[in-house]
């Protein structure tokens, strides 16, 4: 372990889910590819947000990051330690698994959830004190519950602590988890969808609540949304970097103003096109695809995934697979033929309905 070392390092990390029919005797099993090959590295103070349609496999991909969800394939590591070789018994890690499950922490969509709706606010958050900082003293515990509600805003402090969750609003329920998460002195919080069920006017308050203890606590942040203009928001005020999914793979990462104002891959000007605030160009009324439907992550289309819908699909996308390539300086990376000036994509037969400068 080095103190250069990543927070969580991903390497090649597939996650397959096989679906067997459940009940239904005659239903074929299925091999559902909900994450494949897919890199990612997060440094300490680090702000990563994750978009992409529902069944990209965000939440799958942020749980693997936090330790949650085995991946099939590649590894997964904290600090140079791999997470599921800490968890083996008598495997004797450089670092216990019990201090890598303090350090990944996890913020839910529905912010009730983490909360058990019998207990009041300070019993759920000193449940975790207690496993993870026994050294602390009922009253140092009440003192740091307090401290920290009050920092979220939650004041007077003491009325919050005593209260139930069905006291709270959403927004204060999400808080909440907020501050059992940052009482672990986490290194990565996984926030998934964490604004996305709150009304309009509170997602900017919570993630600008996030943005500030992120920088106050250093704490390095995943967050997942499937609304670009969120991941947009978080990202670029953090300074961070934005990551799209499409069908199981990271299809483009890189700083997100670099990534917005130039991005590489076709799905990414997709959904900047979705996005309102963020459309290309003016009057372009149809979405950037020659198919709207998203393919199945049981059977994804061969070569580049995106070649069913991609208006620049060639020959050369349905049979090979890209890899994730450099843009420019090295940082700013994305799977697709089109970053190399020259290849054999640019000798290839556009496919039914493509062109090779289709955006001109
Ligand atoms: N435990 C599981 N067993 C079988 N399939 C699963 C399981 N978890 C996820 N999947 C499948 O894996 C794919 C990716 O799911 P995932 O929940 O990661 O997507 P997502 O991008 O988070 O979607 P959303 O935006 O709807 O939350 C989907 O096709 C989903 O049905
Ligand atoms: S590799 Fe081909 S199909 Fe895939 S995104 Fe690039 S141009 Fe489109
Ligand atoms: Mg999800």
């Amino acid at each position: 372990m080095s103190a250069d070392e990543p927070v969580v390092s991903m390497r090649d990390v597939d996650i397959h889910f096989e679906d067997d029919g459940g009940l239904n005797p005659f239903a074929e099993s299925k091999t559902v590819r909900a994450v494949d090959g897919v890199d990612l590295d997060i440094p300490e103070n680090d702000v990563v947000a994750i978009v992409g349609e529902s069944g990209s496999g965000k939440t799958t991909l942020g749980k693997a990051a936090v330790g949650l969800q085995r991946p099939s394939a590649g590894t997964v590591s904290f600090r140079g330690q791999d997470v599921w070789a800490a968890k083996k018994r008598f495997s004797n890690p450089t670092i216990p698994y019990s201090e890598i499950r303090r350090s990944l922490q996890i913020i839910h969509q529905d912010p009730g959830s983490s909360l058990n709706p019998h207990q009041t606010v300070e019993s759920s958050l000193a449940a975790p004190l207690k496993k993870y900082q026994s050294e602390l003293g009922p009253e140092d515990r009440e003192a740091r519950i307090l401290a920290m509600l009050e920092r979220v805003g939650m004041t007077p402090p003491h009325d919050y602590a005593r209260r139930y969750p069905h006291q709270l609003s959403g927004g204060e329920k999400q808080r909440v988890a907020l501050v059992r998460a940052l009482l672990m002195n986490p290194d990565l919080i996984l926030a998934d969808e964490a604004v996305s069920a709150l009304d309009v006017s509170l997602r900017v308050e919570v993630m600008d609540l996030m943005l500030d203890l992120q920088a106050q606590f250093d704490t390095s942040f995943l967050f997942i949304s499937h609304d670009l203009s969120n991941a947009r928001y978080l990202a670029e005020h953090a300074g961070g970097r934005l990551g799209v999914m499409y069908l199981g793979e990271l299809v483009e990462l890189g700083d997100a103003d670099e990534v917005l104002r130039d991005p590489q891959h076709p799905y990414t000007k997709v959904l900047k096109w979705a996005t309102p605030s963020l459309s290309l160009e003016e009057g372009a009324a149809e979405p950037p695809v020659r198919e709207i439907d998203i393919p199945d992550p049981v059977d994804p289309p061969s070569g580049c995934r995106f070649h069913t819908r991609c208006p620049y699909a060639t020959e050369h996308c349905r049979t090979e697979a890209p890899d994730r390539r450099s843009v420019g300086d090295g940082t700013h990376r994305a799977s697709c033929f089109r970053i190399e000036e020259d290849g054999d994509y640019w000798h290839s037969e556009p496919l039914e309905g493509a062109s090779l400068d289709a955006d001109e």
